[in-house]
């Protein structure tokens, strides 16, 4: 892996530690990531969906959302809810999620693996991709139990397996193929870290929490189109953008990458949108 001081490598390794993970969101990626947010946030809407209704009932109680990013999932929560904390450790993402704040959501700067959350204890914790990315699993799920209540509920989405996931396996195996390849490792912290539901299940039970379920599904990201931006959106963040990003890839290169994504993908083309097929873990746990 290159360094991150230089800017340019943004695959995840075993020895990414939290602070690298804090440079890595709040640099380019966050940067892109904020730039992108309407159309992740028009991708991820059925998992926002699903996780609103997994947690409910909201009405009346102190929610944390972790990891919240540019925070739509707590703008999702903060209709129901009687006030969202939204906390995370990119600063970049924050500005982000503050300019679109609900009058009952705050975003603070907190690490969930370390930090006692301010406004703990809570009556539920919600997460949206957001707990894949701790060096240390097992005591960031403690730390978070500790913030809660007694019987509070922690509902979360993780990605299953990449090779269930087309919008990362098609645009990684493209710009492998055209740059060279990179070495990933889906346990390291990163997005696939809790792609298998009984290891999750059991990292759930040793932090402490009971009651605890987890379950596969498979939706569909449904992304505004056209094809052509979609497959350019797949170049900016995901498996393709820390292997352009590795080989340094050049213009023309991305260009024909791009190309062969969008070709790849016209399979899931409809007039509108492009629905893109996911397969999503939902897990839930009890304080
Ligand atoms: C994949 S993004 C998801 C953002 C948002 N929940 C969404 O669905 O759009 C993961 C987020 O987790 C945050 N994050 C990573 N490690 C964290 C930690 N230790 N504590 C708090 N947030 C963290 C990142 O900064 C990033 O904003």
């Amino acid at each position: 892996m290159k360094g991150l001081a230089g800017g340019r490598a943004l695959c995840f390794s075993v020895a990414m530690g939290n602070r690298a993970m804090k440079e890595f969101w709040t640099g380019d990626v966050g940067a892109r990531w904020v730039r992108m947010a309407p159309f992740l946030d028009a991708g991820f809407a059925q998992v926002t969906q699903m996780l609103v209704t997994r947690a409910e009932p909201l009405s009346g109680r102190s929610v944390l959302d972790v990891g919240c990013g540019a925070g739509a999932l707590s703008r999702a929560v903060a209709c129901q809810a009687k006030h969202v904390t939204g906390i995370d450790i990119s600063a970049t993402m924050l500005d982000a999620a503050r300019a679109q704040a609900p009058a009952n959501a705050t975003y603070l700067e907190a690490d969930a693996q370390t930090d006692r959350p301010p406004g703990a204890p809570f009556d539920a914790i919600v997460s949206q991709f957001g707990l894949m990315f701790f060096d240390d699993t097992v005591s960031a799920l403690a730390n978070l139990r500790d913030a809660c209540a007694p019987g509070a509920r922690l509902t979360f989405a993780t990605w299953a397996r990449a090779e269930d996931n087309p919008w990362f396996h098609i645009p990684r195996a493209l710009a492998v193929r055209a740059t060279g390849p990179l070495d990933s490792d889906p346990d390291a912290p990163g997005p696939m870290r809790m792609r298998d539901v009984p290891r999750v299940e059991r990292w759930l039970r040793d932090a402490g929490w009971r009651d605890v379920t987890g379950e596969t599904r498979a939706l569909d990201l449904i992304q505004p189109g056209p094809l052509d931006q979609v497959a350019f959106f797949a170049t900016q963040v995901g498996g393709a953008s820390s292997v352009l990003a590795h080989h340094q890839a050049d213009k023309a290169t991305r260009r024909a990458v791009t190309a062969e994504i969008a070709a790849a993908f016209a399979a899931y083309d409809r007039s509108d949108s492009v629905h893109v097929p996911a397969t999503v873990n939902f897990f839930t746990a009890v304080a």
